[in-house]
């Protein structure tokens, strides 16, 4: 069967996040074009030398990248936090706590509201331009609600997170060795076939060190991979576990010493930073810097979730880190498509390269550097998902 080809041309600017494409590690090019064949790439290029095709788009000297890879999302939920915000904002503390108020909305809620509030959150990502989102459970708690959770979600996205180890369930308030028994036991045995990650929430006022080893093997033993809320509140055991396990990542990174940064930088653990969440908690942000300067790899995601980040906005992100992480627009925009990737160990998004998967955001600017200059500006022009022309 033969598939229509597209020639993308007077693409301004093309990230390609390929080295060997281009100008530095985003390997930039000027006045490109690109060759979609059905659902992948087929031709990377300057416009001069493109071949034909059965269509043309002109880009009309604008930036091309990949659609964003937002690797951190909890979006299987009812209900919102808008009194908990609104609370903080007026000087309340954020705290693990505030999710069991969206456990009982969840719970609560039917499977066809809860898909349709998912469905709701992926396009309104793909409307800026997000082509690949990761999505947890986490807030139902219950063997049938986790199992619900996720089997929703599988029907989205392939990246689908078992988080039953969000915070101790509000029925095992007084024994929380039987709930992670549960979590580690019977949950996951009704979750791991809709599930490709296994993750825990390794916090004070969640879950301990050991009771976060214990969760993660568990998974590991099912054929999960593992990556782990780390460091988000306070210092503590995350970071090391997630290295120590072979994450592949650990997300958030606020509060690091020097030793989880270099265990970061020694290994193939992606340091996922969610800039969301310390604005929507006004706490401090976490350093961008400090993280790329001793060579770990840095991913940026939205943490979208009601409570502590209700953003699905990933130019959001970017910007936030340029300002306030320490990063340039270059390694934000890197960390928000192929570093997003490479927390999902996905080969073929976030980048645009022959073979890559047609996942491409057009931008209504010059420069991808625009995402960052131009804050709060909906910069979407246009987004393919797997070739599919969706916005
Ligand atoms: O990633 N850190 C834990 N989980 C979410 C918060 C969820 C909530 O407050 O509902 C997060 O920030
Ligand atoms: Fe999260």
């Amino acid at each position: 069967m033969s598939t229509t080809t597209t020639l993308i041309t007077g693409i301004g600017s093309l990230v390609t996040n390929d080295p060997g494409q281009g100008a530095g590690p985003l390997g930039l090019l000027t006045d490109a074009a690109v060759v979609v064949d059905g659902g992948t790439v087929a031709w990377v290029g300057p416009a001069a030398q493109a071949p034909a095709a059965d269509e043309r788009f002109d880009a009309g000297g604008r930036a091309l990248l990949p659609g964003f890879v937002d690797s951190h999302a909890h979006l299987v939920f009812a209900g919102d936090r808008t009194a908990e915000f609104n609370a903080r904002m007026s000087g309340q503390a954020y705290s693990a706590g505030g999710i069991r108020t969206t456990v009982a909305a969840t719970r609560a809620a039917s499977d066809a509201e809860l898909e349709a509030n998912l469905a709701g959150f992926v396009r309104e990502a793909l409307r800026q331009g997000t082509t690949t989102i990761e999505c947890k459970s986490g807030y139902g708690l219950t063997v049938e609600d986790e199992a619900r959770a996720l089997r929703i979600a599988a029907g989205y996205t392939p990246e689908t997170t078992y988080l039953g180890a969000h915070v101790v369930a509000p029925e095992y308030a007084e024994d929380p060795a039987g709930y992670v028994e549960l979590v580690t036991g019977e949950m996951l045995d009704a979750c791991a076939p809709h599930a490709r990650w296994v993750d825990v929430f390794c916090e004070k006022g969640a879950f301990d060190g050991d009771q976060a080893r214990a969760v993660l093997t568990a998974g590991i033993e099912k054929g999960l991979t593992p990556r782990v809320h780390a460091n988000q509140l306070t210092y503590g055991p995350g970071v090391q576990l997630a290295v120590e396990l072979g994450a592949a990542s650990a997300d958030h990174c606020t509060h690091l010493t020097d030793e989880d940064v270099a265990a970061l930088a020694g290994a193939a653990t992606v340091a996922t930073l969610l800039p969301g969440a310390e604005f929507s908690t006004r706490a401090e942000y976490p350093s961008g810097r400090r993280l790329l300067d001793a060579g770990a790899v840095v991913a940026l995601s939205t943490d979208c979730n009601p409570g502590s980040s209700f953003t699905s906005s990933m130019a959001f992100c970017i910007a936030v880190a340029v300002r306030e992480m320490g990063m340039t627009p270059d390694e934000a925009v890197w960390a928000a498509t192929a570093g997003g990737a490479r927390a999902l160990r996905r080969s073929e998004v976030g980048t645009v390269a022959v073979g890559s998967r047609a996942d491409l955001l057009l931008l209504d600017a010059p420069s991808h550097v625009h995402l960052a200059y131009r804050p709060g500006v909906p910069l979407t022009a246009a987004v393919w998902r797997a070739g599919v022309r969706e916005v």
